[in-house]
């Protein structure tokens, strides 16, 4: 059984809609080499950089709306899976690109202060690459998976062959404005994208699963916070998705993820030498352990606003602030702190036993436990967010 981001590291069989995943790397490494010339304050160049992206990521687009998603269709509705998603994602990373184009077109005019704009579009540009993070992980593990099923290999290997015709008529396009940087990656990954049966991609280490069950752990967040607001002012909920989200934040949040903290990363670290009683695995544990008590919490008001009890409601939308808030802080200094203490202390064979340590978890959480609980986080951050 695997993580969501595991699925990555699998080898991609070309004969599947997961070897779509090579053209997201390599939009990704076309826009970090827009990002590179802002860094260099060389306006002109990122602006080019940024007009190759758009270009082929309106053609990646472009496919998967007219060719991929029409055929998804018939796969009906899917928890956390909304073609509109997918569409709306297409046109919110656009609505992006277009306003980074302008403020560099201000930039380039003079008008503003040059280093204080390109901070200013950083800033701006890592909530993009959030969504593209949350928009790539959702077609891996929704959308790619479900066209799989839905096709026979012959199909598939017809509309692969098509994609690539997409995209290799979308770089001779742009042939001629395309940057030294993306031109030599180009010449680099594109001979190899369908070459061979199979290709080996990099594994993720143990400290990226952590933190990407952090981003799912911040959805389900995201809905506890949209059902306090809610019951604070009075609205009732209904309970299958407060139901629902408890099962969420003791199963994914506490069984899984405070389990692999506690059982496998903490031992790890205390080995070198990072300290457990006064120092930050203390004050991490400390912390998990107050998140159970307000779980407890969280569970014994829900139980009693099952039968009416409004008082119940307004300790239930306490319990579930104070959770959030406990666990958004918890979550940030240890993707900012104990994390990357973790990384550079950690060397390659501890990271691997980690890695495998923590597949382990999964295995024994059930077959499917993981990927549910993603799916779920989704669905619960869509319907109860505010
Ligand atoms: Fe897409
Ligand atoms: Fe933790
Ligand atoms: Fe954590």
């Amino acid at each position: 059984m695997s993580t969501g981001i595991r699925q990555t590291a699998l080898e991609r069989p070309t004969s599947s809609f997961l070897s779509l995943l090579d053209a997201h790397e390599q939009l990704n490494e076309m826009f970090l080499s827009h990002q590179k010339a802002l860094l260099k304050l060389d306006v002109k160049a990122a602006l080019e950089r940024l007009a190759d992206y758009e270009q082929q990521l309106r053609a990646h687009m472009r496919f998967e709306e007219e060719v991929l998603l029409p055929i998804y269709r018939r796969a009906g509705p899917i928890p956390g899976g909304d073609l509109e998603f997918f569409t709306g994602e297409h046109k919110r990373m656009l609505e992006f690109i277009a306003s980074f184009k302008e403020a560099l077109a201000e930039l380039e005019k003079g008008q503003l202060e040059l280093e204080r704009g390109i901070i200013e579009l950083f800033r701006h540009q890592a909530m993009f690459m959030h969504l593209v993070e949350h928009h790539d992980f959702r077609e891996q593990n929704i959308l790619y998976p479900k066209l799989d099923s839905l096709t026979s290999a012959r199909e598939r290997a017809e509309l692969l062959r098509r994609s690539r015709g997409w995209e290799e008529s979308s770089r001779a396009g742009r042939a001629g404005v395309v940057s030294a940087g993306c031109a030599r990656h180009n010449a680099g990954i594109g001979p190899q994208l369908f070459a061979g049966d199979q290709r080996r991609i990099e594994m993720p280490g143990p400290l990226e699963i952590l933190k990407h069950e952090h981003r799912i752990i911040e959805r389900g967040l995201r809905a506890l916070d949209g059902i306090s607001a809610r019951l604070a002012s009075g609205q009732p909920v209904r309970p299958e998705p407060l139901s629902q989200l408890l099962d969420f934040i003791r199963t994914f949040a506490d069984r899984c993820h405070h389990r692999k903290e506690e059982e496998h990363l903490f031992p790890a670290l205390e080995r070198r030498g990072v300290m457990r009683a006064g120092g930050p695995i203390g004050v991490m544990l400390e912390e998990h352990e107050i998140g159970r008590r307000l779980v407890a919490d969280l569970s014994r008001a829900f139980e009693a606003y099952l039968p009416g009890d409004r008082t119940a409601g307004r300790r239930l939308a306490s319990a579930a602030r104070s959770y959030m808030e406990l666990l958004t802080e918890h979550i940030q200094k240890e993707d900012t702190i104990l994390f990357r203490i973790a990384e550079d202390i950690l060397d390659e064979a501890e990271k691997a036993r980690l890695a495998d340590a923590f597949e382990q978890a999964e295995a024994e959480l059930g077959a499917g436990t993981h990927e549910h609980f993603e799916l779920l986080a989704a669905e619960l951050e869509r319907e109860l967010a505010v």
